[in-house]
């Protein structure tokens, strides 16, 4: 198993660097751990020379070289290949969220489909202040959807009711979550383009997991799902290629103070 990036035993998280799809296969051979619960936030393949607006101003909707669309047939083929090996290492009764816009999201359904797991949710994040569309040619976009899936069929999934319904005023909550970007304080060490908000992880992780449990993000970015994973005593396994964001993680990491004490 090739060694971790970032090791930190206190906050228990580990980082490895590198492509996920070897990582992951590293991790089957091992045999060591099975994951509880997984959070994948994979490129959306849609850094192809568009245009968005930010803070008013026309820019670039290109995130990364890692975000290109590599053409139907290699995007699918790489969805299938990582989430095929993330299903080998969910525990039988273990879940995976997957988050993404329309360019993917469909295509992983079926992909999900071709493997037999189980659609347990179909949760629309809803963005109260999405960047306006300048071609006035569509509606302005302001949801993502994130899968929450199952192993297979067979598996009793975790999901802590009161929780939920603690959060929504003692009622049943519904498949629409309204959160907004990322706050200040989550940007304090430098910018992700993707950075998902802290609060839409620490819903996921409330809803489906219990203290020590296991934690996998394949495509770790700036570290969200393992800063909710050290605040809420879960363990935590992060895989990311780029160095820059294995670096602004590890400072995500290591200052988890800044977090309000509720967090915890
Ligand atoms: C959509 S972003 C994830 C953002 C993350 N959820 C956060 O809150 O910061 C996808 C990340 O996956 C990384 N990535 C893309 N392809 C990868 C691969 N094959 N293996 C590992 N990481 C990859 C990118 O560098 C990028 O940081």
């Amino acid at each position: 198993m090739k060694k971790e990036y970032y090791k930190n035993s206190k906050n228990k998280i580990k980082l490895y660097q590198g492509d996920s799809i070897k990582i992951l296969d590293e991790l089957i051979k091992s045999k060591k751990i099975k994951f509880d619960c997984i959070f994948a936030d994979p490129p959306y393949f849609l850094s192809n020379g568009g245009v968005s607006v930010k803070n008013g101003k026309r820019v670039s909707v290109n995130k990364g070289y890692w975000d290109k669309s590599k053409g139907i047939e290699k995007n699918f083929n790489f969805n299938l290949k990582w989430l095929s090996k993330c299903q080998k290492l969910l525990t039988n009764n273990g879940t995976i969220w997957i988050s993404g816009t329309f360019h993917i999201i469909y295509s992983i359904a079926y992909i999900a489909e071709k493997l037999d797991m189980k659609f347990l949710n179909n949760i629309v994040w809803q963005k109260p202040n999405p960047p306006p569309n300048l071609s006035c040619r569509y509606f302005t976009h302001s949801t993502e959807t994130i899968l929450w899936l199952a192993k297979n069929k067979k598996s009793k999934h975790q999901f802590n009711y009161n929780y939920t319904k603690n959060i929504n005023k003692n009622k049943q909550m519904k498949d629409v979550w309204t959160i907004s970007s990322p706050k200040k304080i989550e940007k304090q060490f430098g910018k992700h383009p993707t950075q998902k908000p802290y609060k839409l992880l620490d819903i996921i992780l409330n809803t489906s997991t219990s203290e020590g449990d296991y934690i996998l993000d394949p495509f770790n970015g700036s570290g969200t799902t393992g800063v909710v994973s050290a605040l809420k005593n879960r363990r935590y396994i992060g895989i990311e290629k780029e160095k820059k964001y294995c670096d602004l993680s590890i400072k995500n990491f290591e200052n988890l103070e800044r977090y309000p004490s509720s967090s915890k």
